[in-house]
């Protein structure tokens, strides 16, 4: 590990953080023209970890773990931040604890990159291990940073091809594995349908798993709440057991709020094309607060539970689910009845 920066040092660093946001404003720095990865693989250091300071720009909060885009050294790809060390109050260079960053916020923060790319760090001149930030919905910049080091060399931590693989379980399974993401408001229906939808497929001789919202806040997640960060945690470790059990050569169900697009978008590109399959267990709110089975939504109108999905935290609604169930007057054994039969017709089953 690197001794803590001297006080001077941090703050050049801070400096150097607004100067390369300001840099990228009015168009001095262009993080895709550097033309570093030209170069030759093994000529230059490569990593996909690295501790950075970084200013957040962005109109919505930093969100750690969320995907986002990063421009560096001519590259553009994704990456999260998945630890924020601490934010620093840029005059006393104070380090305040933090779980998100607003706009304006400076941080020192750990981050990690889908792949390899080659760096220099903010040590040397110019505009080297600079890099911006982008929102991969929107492609607008939401963030500069300054690599400060490597954490390790990608090439130290490699993937180990088992003897026994994904197909070879799928084929004992005598199976397609494949996750079938349930979406949609609490109270809309997933977990009652997950639930019949197994039962069909035990049944049918298959081999599966139903991950749950309530069941994982109990284990995995149950250091948990409902942030919109906690929120993103908690679908990215769902969704990385989810990929695990699709490997394992399961069927998965997974049955989550997961309110949020970019979160489901992520859990989708970890799996293998086709293998994802977005349910969206489509119930208003009006609907689903009328039926209230948890006396949830009572408890969120009377002030008494915060950050609740469709009264105080947002929920964005699929626009490319690959099937949509009516929940609102259709009964679940006919949804299910309908997602088997989606699921017959594309060879899942
Ligand atoms: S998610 O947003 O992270 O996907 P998840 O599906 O795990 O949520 O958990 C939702 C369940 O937690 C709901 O079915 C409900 O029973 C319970 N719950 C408790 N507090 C909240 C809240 N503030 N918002 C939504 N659900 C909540």
């Amino acid at each position: 590990m690197k001794e803590r920066t001297t006080q001077e040092s941090e703050y050049s660093k801070v400096q150097k953080v607004r100067d390369v946001s300001a840099a990228l404003l009015n168009g001095a720095f262009d993080p895709l023209a550097d033309d570093r990865s030209a170069a030759p693989e093994d000529d230059v250091p490569t990593a996909d970890q690295f501790a950075v300071h970084l200013i957040w720009t962005g109109r919505d909060a930093m969100l750690p773990e969320r995907p986002y885009l990063i421009r560096l050294a001519g590259i553009e790809t994704t990456v999260q931040i998945t630890d924020l060390s601490y934010r620093v109050e840029p005059d006393t260079l104070e380090q305040l604890a933090a779980k998100t960053l607003i706009e304006g916020e400076i941080a020192y923060c750990k981050i990690a990159l889908d792949r390899a790319v080659p760096f220099a760090d903010g040590n040397s001149d110019d505009w080297a291990g600079a890099f911006a930030l982008v929102d991969k919905a929107q492609k607008l910049t939401v963030g500069a940073g300054v690599i400060d080091f490597s954490l390790r060399r990608a090439t130290n931590v490699v993937w180990y091809d088992m003897d026994v693989d994904k197909a070879a379980r799928a084929r004992t399974n005598q199976q397609t594995p494949c996750v079938l993401w349930f979406t949609g408001l609490s109270g809309a229906g997933k977990s009652t349908i997950a639930n019949r939808v197994e039962q069909k497929l035990h049944a049918m001789g298959k081999r599966t798993y139903l991950l749950d919202g309530d069941n994982i806040r109990h284990g995995l997640s149950r250091d948990l709440g409902f942030t919109d960060q906690d929120r993103v945690e908690n679908i990215r470790r769902v969704a990385e057991v989810a990929k695990l059990m699709a490997d394992a050569g399961l069927i998965v169900m997974a049955s989550f709020i997961s309110p949020f697009r970019s979160e489901r978008v992520m859990a989708r590109s970890l799996m293998s094309e086709g293998e994802f399959v977005e349910i969206f267990v489509d119930a208003s709110l009006a609907v689903c607060e009328a039926r209230d089975p948890k006396l949830l939504y009572k408890k969120a109108r009377a002030g008494q539970l915060k950050n609740f999905t469709g009264i105080d935290s947002a929920y964005e609604p699929p626009q490319n689910a690959e099937i949509v169930l009516n929940a609102e007057d259709t009964d679940p054994d006919t949804l299910v009845e309908q997602l088997i039969s989606y699921l017959q017709t594309r060879n899942y089953l």
